[in-house]
């Protein structure tokens, strides 16, 4: 029979005979995937796992903390934190172009967890020990797609930010492998991780940089940050998570919106809403939102977000909008 319970066991049986008794490395995210697949090889062999964390500080709020606190506490895995967020910051400063953006980004996290794996590596011959094997959280479709010709791999290529250096010497655990989104889930949930990690959006592996229309900054990103936790908690408070398949909250940096806040004239930036319903990110529909909540989320922002003057919403549907701005 096949049940949640019985491919937790399944798996954790085939990485202990994958593994032996060699030390692991995996990279987490943030995501569902990288969180399920490291949470099922703890399961399995424990203290040979170390996780590694790079914060790039283009996560959404709270985020962090859900890998630092909350993943650590349900699974009892070894973590070690690179704080990497002015590494990022300065690779970031000037840039505008969306793809200049993901270079940099993707470039500066294989530089980051290059040093983050080597200082795994002399903490485990330290101990007598060697990593031999990378976790990585591949699902079916991902295996499906990456068979696909030249097309699809490309996409993928495109979008995957957390791509690792092509020469490393590690020999792939790769537990989700036959598994589909629904289903890693439910693995996630079996293994006791929170809901807020299992139920999490689809969110980009640039994350906030490339919702931030012109340059990223500290600043910009505290104001982005603030603006997409109140949507984000309104969203859930309505019950509505189920509907929206994600819903990106942009900031228009480089625009000054005129508005009337407490006793004059003031400039600000707007945000545009992006709720989007989709199956599979290929196509998506906009979600029509009850208006109440629209003007819950606009009126709590321009409130408490003072930068934030201007709360827009997005009627486009994909094709021929993408989902992200950028
Ligand atoms: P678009 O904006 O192309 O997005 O309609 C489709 C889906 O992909 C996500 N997305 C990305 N994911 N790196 C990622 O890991 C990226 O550079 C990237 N750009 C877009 C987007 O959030 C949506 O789910």
């Amino acid at each position: 029979e096949w049940t949640t319970g019985n491919i937790v066991e399944e798996q954790v049986a085939a990485i202990r005979a994958q593994v032996g008794e060699a030390r692991v490395i995996c990279g987490l995210s943030g995501g569902v995937d990288s969180a399920v697949a490291a949470a099922l090889v703890q399961r399995a062999v424990g203290e040979q796992l170390t996780c590694v964390f790079i914060d790039h500080g283009l996560l959404r709020h709270g985020e962090a903390e859900q890998v630092e606190r909350d993943f650590v506490a349900a699974t009892g895995a070894k973590l070690h934190v690179a704080d990497e967020r002015g590494r990022f910051l300065t690779a970031l400063a000037g840039i505008t172009d969306p793809e200049e953006k993901r270079k940099a980004i993707g470039r500066e996290f294989i530089r980051a967890f290059e040093a983050a794996e080597h200082a795994v590596l002399d903490q485990a011959a330290a101990e007598g020990a060697r990593v031999e094997f990378l976790v990585q959280g591949t699902l079916y479709p991902d295996v499906v797609e990456s068979g696909g010709g030249e097309g699809a791999s490309n996409i993928k290529s495109h979008h995957n930010v957390g791509g690792l250096p092509e020469d490393m010497e590690f020999k792939l655990v790769e537990p989700l492998r036959s598994l589909f989104k629904d289903e890693v889930r439910a693995v996630g949930a079996e293994l006791g991780l929170p809901q807020e990690i299992v139920g999490r959006q689809p969110f980009p592996g640039p994350g906030l940089g490339i919702r931030i229309i012109g340059e990223v900054t500290e600043h910009r990103l505290d104001i982005l940050r603030r603006a997409d936790a109140i949507a984000r908690e309104e969203l859930t408070a309505a019950g509505l998570d189920g509907e929206v398949w994600q819903m990106p909250v942009v900031l228009l940096a480089d625009v000054h919106s005129v508005g009337v806040q407490g006793d004059g004239r003031t400039y600000g930036h707007p945000v545009v809403l992006r709720p989007v319903s989709s199956e599979d990110a290929m196509t998506a529909d906009w979600s029509r939102l009850p208006y109440d909540l629209l003007g819950r989320i606009s009126t709590r922002i321009t409130n408490e977000v003072e930068e934030i003057n201007r709360v827009t919403l997005d009627v486009t549907s994909k094709p021929p909008g993408t989902i992200e701005w950028e």
